[in-house]
């Protein structure tokens, strides 16, 4: 009999995005004739932009033909994705080498698969709450967790224990599930702390096309002194509208170099390059040439039409939570919602209230740590009309 990686034991019954399509699904099952509406799982609902489109088609070309049909593509991306990805960050004031840029399909599979570059026995420091993936990624390996308390007292922007060392620290700015953006000082500190305990941030920006304010960093690069205690992951998902097209990149700069217990050098970017050449054969060309075309002048434009309407949906929940006196965070440099559960429910509870009441599904805080146990997630990648026929129905069931 094999023996089983008993660390799953650990593990809740089912990953939070899954667990909340199981219900919904037994809810539509019972209630065929009740239309939900789904702000739950933040998945878009804008199609891809033209010169995504524009781009897949030409690649999808290029393959019928023996002259420009590719096989397997370079390990760490075509140089003109990586390329297009430095540009990117070169117009948003950062400089990042392509040659430290690796696509991948998407920020989650990035952020689980790190933990394979690090030992078992380092401090882990993960926010509560976060995007759950961090907790259940090292969960699945063994590593025991430290958590670190975002919550209304720190606006969920929790900064470093100077008196206590940690050597891997997780933040995702702005945060999945609160919205919570930190501003230069804030991340300055925690780059500060970094360097100070000889430790590496794992910092998800996921979500930076959001920011509208040029005063807040889109990369936790734009902090001097990052290049070396720093990897960044991001994705194409929530920029672009690539959740079902799969696209992401981690920057692993060249800097990261620590020592091994027998004294050799270790250099973080050499270790991805082998982990990923070993167990992963890249995004696909036609994919990567649709996100080079996104991070074009035009692309970017394109882009910014629909993170524009996503914002729109956000201060149409946002009003409607405003006038209905609940207290909530987030929505302006994110899409995500969070606000704190009205009439003293839990999480869960508000989850089955919200569903049974007015068929409005979101995703309850407790999925995000126990931080989140009294609050709730809701998206604004819906549609703008199913955005404003959800909080309509909000108004109706939370009106005084
Ligand atoms: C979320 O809803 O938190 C995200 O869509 C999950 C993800 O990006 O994997």
């Amino acid at each position: 009999m094999p023996k089983l990686n008993e660390n799953y034991l650990q593990l809740k019954d089912s990953y939070l995005f899954s667990e909340i399509a199981h219900r919904t699904a037994a809810y539509t099952e019972k209630h065929p004739d009740k239309p939900v509406i789904r702000l739950g799982i933040g998945d878009v609902t804008r199609p891809l932009c033209e010169c995504a489109i524009k781009a897949l088609h030409e690649s999808v070309d290029e393959m019928g033909q023996a002259a420009t049909f590719k096989g397997y593509g370079p390990e760490q991306g075509y140089a003109k994705t990586r390329d297009a990805i430095a540009a990117y960050y070169k117009r948003n004031g950062v400089d990042v080498d392509a040659d430290a840029i690796f696509i991948s399909d998407g920020a989650k599979s990035d952020t689980g698969n790190i933990t394979e570059l690090f030992g078992h026995d380092n401090v882990i420091l993960i926010p509560d709450p976060v995007y759950p993936v961090y907790v259940d990624s090292n969960t699945m390996c063994g590593n025991k967790v430290t958590y670190i308390s975002g919550n209304a007292d720190n606006d969920f922007l929790p900064m470093p224990d100077h008196s206590q060392h940690v050597d891997v620290i997780y933040i995702c700015s702005p945060n999945n599930p609160t919205g919570a953006c930190y501003n230069y000082e804030q991340l300055k500190e925690w780059v500060d702390y970094a360097l100070e305990n000889e430790a590496v941030i794992l910092y998800d920006s996921a979500y930076e096309a959001f920011i509208s304010d040029p005063e807040l960093p889109r990369s936790i690069y734009a902090i001097e002194g990052a290049r070396k205690c720093a990897i960044e992951f991001c994705s194409l998902s929530k920029t672009a509208g690539f959740t079902g097209t799969r696209c992401g990149y981690t920057v692993v700069p060249k800097e990261l170099v620590f020592t091994s217990s027998d004294g050799r050098e270790m250099s973080l970017n050499t270790m991805w390059n082998r982990r990923q050449s070993t167990k992963y054969n890249g995004t696909s060309y036609i994919v990567q040439n649709a996100a080079a075309a996104i991070f074009s002048e035009e692309g970017i434009k394109e882009c910014q039409e629909n993170l524009n309407y996503y914002k729109k949906n956000a201060k149409v929940i946002a009003d409607t939570l405003t006038e209905l006196q609940i207290p909530f965070y987030g929505g302006i440099h994110s899409p995500y919602i969070w606000f704190e559960c009205p009439n003293g429910m839990d999480s869960w509870t508000c989850f089955d209230y919200l569903l049974e009441n007015i068929q409005v599904v979101g995703t309850p805080g407790a999925g995000f740590g126990e931080n989140g146990k009294n609050y709730f997630r809701l998206t604004s990648f819906g549609t703008y009309e199913s955005t404003v026929e959800a909080m309509n129905r909000f108004k109706k069931l939370f009106a005084k």
